[in-house]
């Protein structure tokens, strides 16, 4: 990546690269009035950007990776993105780029262009909750807000992942779907948002920091890419009742698999969204333990809506770390780490996972 931090963008870098994935700004429903009913990941890119104005000074180009229902997620097609998100930022004459995606798991899409790429310009994800065949479609306004919002970042020197819609913008770490229906369905938690886009015009809260990689960013970037899978990680909660009888059921998966008789992935990481402060059943604990003991990686968040786990966790006295980061993310940061770790690769000082970074 050539990017130098801090770097406002200069003419020779005008354009934005608009990579489509899909989801509901993508969909078409048979009746304008469905909008529940309609199929997403339909609509090229290419089609999605027509008739929207672009910021002065600046040209687009579309390049379809995906066109799928983000419910749909996996690993080969977050690695198809991350591969073409980094052939054109090392593009001199690319500023910042645009990823059109479904709103489902957009917050994991985010963060995983985030924890990997750590971009020194501007990548910006938006979504839609009204498909393009509605009678009002959110869409179109919301794709003008990002590239608004990559044009100004890139000018400004903001690199960094960042999500837009309804107006409202949040960076990858905190953003989170909150809504099934509202159009205006992504909160940050506490952080709230970093900016809102005004009539064209992005008002940011405070500017970001210029983002700064460390050296090991190209292998951990080429070792995510070299990857067919990530280490298997599953994501449960505790709650009233939680036994722990679904860990042991993927412990028993995972003796299996390494004894060659199951061909699903062996079980490597378990996050666990705890209640309250990250407190978890007694009954979870103990079998979390034993999960611990035959090598599983054990990482512990919250399962509240918002805020993080204080201090080392909730009351019952286990020895897991605590991330700050949502169920849905933490799920992804530890893979990353185990993925890491196993190609030998530092992971950076800032993250991906644990506590803040
Ligand atoms: C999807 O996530 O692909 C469908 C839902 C949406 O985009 O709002």
């Amino acid at each position: 990546m050539t990017a130098t931090a801090g770097t406002a963008a200069t003419e020779a870098r005008r354009a934005i690269v608009v990579l489509g994935m899909g989801g509901t700004i993508a969909g078409r429903a048979a009746v304008a009035a469905d909008v529940v009913g309609y199929r997403a990941g339909v609509v090229p890119v290419a089609a999605l950007l027509e008739g929207v104005p672009l910021p002065a000074g600046w040209r687009t180009e579309g390049e379809q990776v995906a066109n799928v229902d983000s419910k749909d997620m996996a690993v080969p097609l977050w690695r198809d993105l991350l591969a073409a998100a980094y052939r054109h930022l090392q593009r001199p004459d690319v500023g910042a780029l645009v990823v059109t995606h479904g709103t489902d798991t957009l917050e994991e899409t985010a963060w995983v262009l985030q924890a990997v790429l750590q971009p020194e310009r501007p990548v910006v994800l938006v979504g839609a909750m009204r498909p393009a065949s509605a009678l009002a479609p959110d869409g179109p306004g919301n794709l003008a807000d990002a590239l608004t919002l990559a044009a100004d970042a890139a000018q400004r020197g903001i690199g960094g992942v960042w999500v837009t819609l309804a107006g409202r913008v949040f960076d990858a770490r905190t953003v989170r779907k909150v809504h099934p229906m509202r159009l205006d369905a992504f909160a940050g938690g506490d952080a709230g948002p970093a900016a809102w886009v005004e009539a064209g015009r992005v008002r940011w809260l405070a500017l970001p920091p210029a983002v700064t990689a460390d050296a090991a960013r190209a292998a951990r970037i080429d070792a995510v890419l070299a990857a067919s899978t990530w280490p298997r990680v599953e994501w449960i909660h505790s709650h009233g009742g939680a036994d722990g009888a679904l860990v042991r059921a993927l412990l028993q998966q995972r003796r299996a698999a390494l004894a060659g008789g199951d061909a699903d992935p062996p079980l490597a990481g378990l996050v666990v969204a705890g209640t309250g402060n990250g407190s978890l059943h007694t009954a979870l604990t103990e079998a979390l333990a034993q999960a611990a003991r035959e090598g599983v990686a054990v990482w512990v968040t919250t399962r509240c809506a918002e805020g993080v786990v204080v201090g080392e966790g909730g009351r019952g006295g286990y020895v897991w770390p605590v991330t700050d980061l949502p169920p849905a993310k933490a799920r992804i940061a530890l893979a990353l780490e185990l993925l890491w770790r196993a190609a030998g690769v530092p992971v950076s000082p800032a993250g991906p996972g644990k506590r803040a970074g």
